[in-house]
């Protein structure tokens, strides 16, 4: 399994996204993690479907859409028509969480769950086998630049056991508080995809910064 690295847009300077895009396209980066953010789920709000579309136009990457928002069911339809590859929903929020995933499925887009820091793994092992990834959160989501929350190497650990005893194919992605250091200890811990925002968008080099990462 090839590793896989998420530069998350929210950090990219939003005066230059075309170029910012083109950055990524060129890059090795694997997806274009993009943080949809509604301001009651979590405390900031971000941007949605209409950027989605204008960096789907563009992209030569697959959008990865993390949904940080209270009712995901409402707009699944609307986000995969706006290009999502992967839909990510957060279990705090999905009262059926598995009607979710299927309706997700039925729009021919992969399905993944997040799971915020204070979330056990536990509560994943009756819908695992449903998911095509599973999204950790190594802050609390809603904003970049925050400090990595080291229990996340644990709950690395704790994932990629209940994967290799349910679906061997699901993608273990981590989110938030990623650099050399942090990431280097989350692949060895199971990783497969690492989502950066500030390391790479505030490095002096990004297309490096991101080749670097895939290399730890
Ligand atoms: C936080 C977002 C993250 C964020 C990561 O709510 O889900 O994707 O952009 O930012 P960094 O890499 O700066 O911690
Ligand atoms: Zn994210």
């Amino acid at each position: 399994m090839g590793r896989i690295i998420a530069p998350s847009i929210l950090a990219a300077d939003f005066n230059n996204l075309g170029k910012e895009i083109e950055m990524i396209n060129g890059s090795e980066a694997g997806y274009i993690h993009c943080d949809v953010m509604d301001g009651v789920f979590v405390p900031n709000i971000s941007f949605g479907i209409p950027v989605i579309q204008k960096v789907y136009k563009i992209s030569r990457k697959p959008l990865d859409v993390h949904l940080m928002i209270v009712n995901p069911d409402a707009l699944i339809v609307q986000f995969a028509e706006a290009g999502a590859s992967i839909i990510t929903v957060h279990y705090e929020v999905c009262t059926s969480l598995h009607r979710t995933i299927q309706f997700i499925k039925k729009q021919g887009v992969k399905t993944s769950v997040c799971l915020n820091p204070h979330t056990p793994v536990a509560v994943l092992e009756d819908i695992i086998a449903d998911l095509d990834m599973v999204l950790l959160m190594s802050v609390n989501p809603g904003f970049g630049g925050q400090v990595f929350i080291e229990n996340t190497y644990k709950k690395v650990r704790q994932l990629k056991s209940l994967i290799e005893s349910n679906n061997p194919d699901c993608l273990i992605e981590v989110d938030g508080g990623v650099n050399y250091e942090t990431g280097k200890k989350l692949f060895e811990c199971g990783a497969d995809v690492l989502v950066a925002g500030s390391f790479v968008f505030n490095s002096e080099n990004p297309l490096e910064t991101i080749r670097q990462l895939k290399l730890l």
